[in-house]
């Protein structure tokens, strides 16, 4: 279930008066945001997507052998369903399950889906991963595996990334698998560069989140005066993305305010990188013992098959 209204104002609200301050990064995937996503997917300077499509096709017959016959798929944060469909097409499912935060954007998504496969039973939930999956009562039983590509764990600070793995765990039972893509560490110009594009559109996706707090809060966010910032953190092996105010301002919301100085930042999200050795071990913790890993030329990112 998607949170309540009064909860996410409630959670906005505490992270904005906050030093230094944050936005959690699901606050993005507005309609806006999910589709700022997906252009950024297909940037050059974004290798992730691209990386992982090509260990999946690359792999595609030996992944179908490992993965085995599965009755049910159920894509986390499936997003557009690009990559559920080429892994449907050699998987061949019974039933596919989308599981996203965007509504709007998984109606649309899901319907494409159904073009694709007209004989396979598709189902959609709009959910939160921060809390509890409750997965539809008419799934059918069987099988599962739970795919979550994109590298989304990334997005959660390690001990909530070894809670979320553990729910996985417990939403595939124990005959199931998870099939999950994970970026590695590398270059830091690498990486740099693939959170702060040329193009812009990263930065639109980071200053989209304020027009959207301003939607949930009645926030009066000037996206004008604000900056996007990216960097790679090594100590913490993890990209930060802030948003920078560029004079000083006074943001008032519906009940409240706070004044920023210049140069003072909002914490909108991090993208923890990988060292394939941590992955696994961080996967063992969560009861996914056995693992099978597919990996690129350049070891950039890494898909890997983890049951319990
Ligand atoms: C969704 N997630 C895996 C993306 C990432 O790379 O951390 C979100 C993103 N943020 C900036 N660019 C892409």
């Amino acid at each position: 279930m998607i949170e309540s209204l009064t909860i996410q104002r409630r959670e906005l609200v505490q992270g904005l008066v906050q030093t230094p301050a944050r936005i959690s990064p699901k606050y993005f995937y507005d309609a806006k945001g999910s589709a700022l996503f997906e252009a950024i997917t297909g940037l050059q300077a974004y290798y992730p997507t691209r990386t992982e499509q090509s260990i999946l096709a690359a792999n595609a017959p030996e992944i179908a052998r490992a993965v085995g016959v599965n009755r049910t798929v159920i894509e986390l944060g499936a997003g557009n369903c690009q990559k559920a469909k080429v892994l449907c097409e050699s998987i061949h499912p019974a039933c596919f399950l989308a599981v996203d935060i965007s509504e709007e954007f998984l109606h649309e998504a899901v319907a494409t889906m159904r073009l694709s496969f007209p004989n396979m039973e598709i189902q959609a939930i709009a959910a939160d991963l921060t809390a509890d999956i409750v997965l539809p009562v008419n799934l059918p039983t069987g099988r599962r595996l739970v795919f979550y590509p994109g590298s989304s764990i990334g997005n959660f600070d390690p001990p909530h990334a070894l809670a979320l793995l553990s729910r996985m765990r417990d939403l595939l039972q124990d005959d199931g698998a998870l099939l999950i893509g994970v970026d590695l560490v590398k270059g830091e110009a690498v990486l740099n560069a693939a959170y702060d594009d040329d193009e812009g559109v990263t930065a639109a996706f980071n200053l989209n989140v304020l027009d959207h707090v301003n939607r949930l809060i009645e926030s009066d966010f000037d996206i004008r005066q604000w900056q996007h910032r990216a960097f790679f953190n090594a100590e913490q092996s993890r990209v930060e993305m802030h948003l920078e105010a560029t004079a000083d301002l006074l943001v008032r919301w519906h009940g409240g305010s706070r004044a920023f100085s210049q140069g003072e930042r909002i914490h909108t999200e991090n993208s923890y990188k990988y060292r394939l050795e941590d992955f696994v071990e961080l996967l063992g913790r969560a009861g996914l013992t056995h693992t099978q890993v597919w990996t690129d030329e350049q070891a950039w990112f890494a898909v890997v098959l983890a049951r319990p």
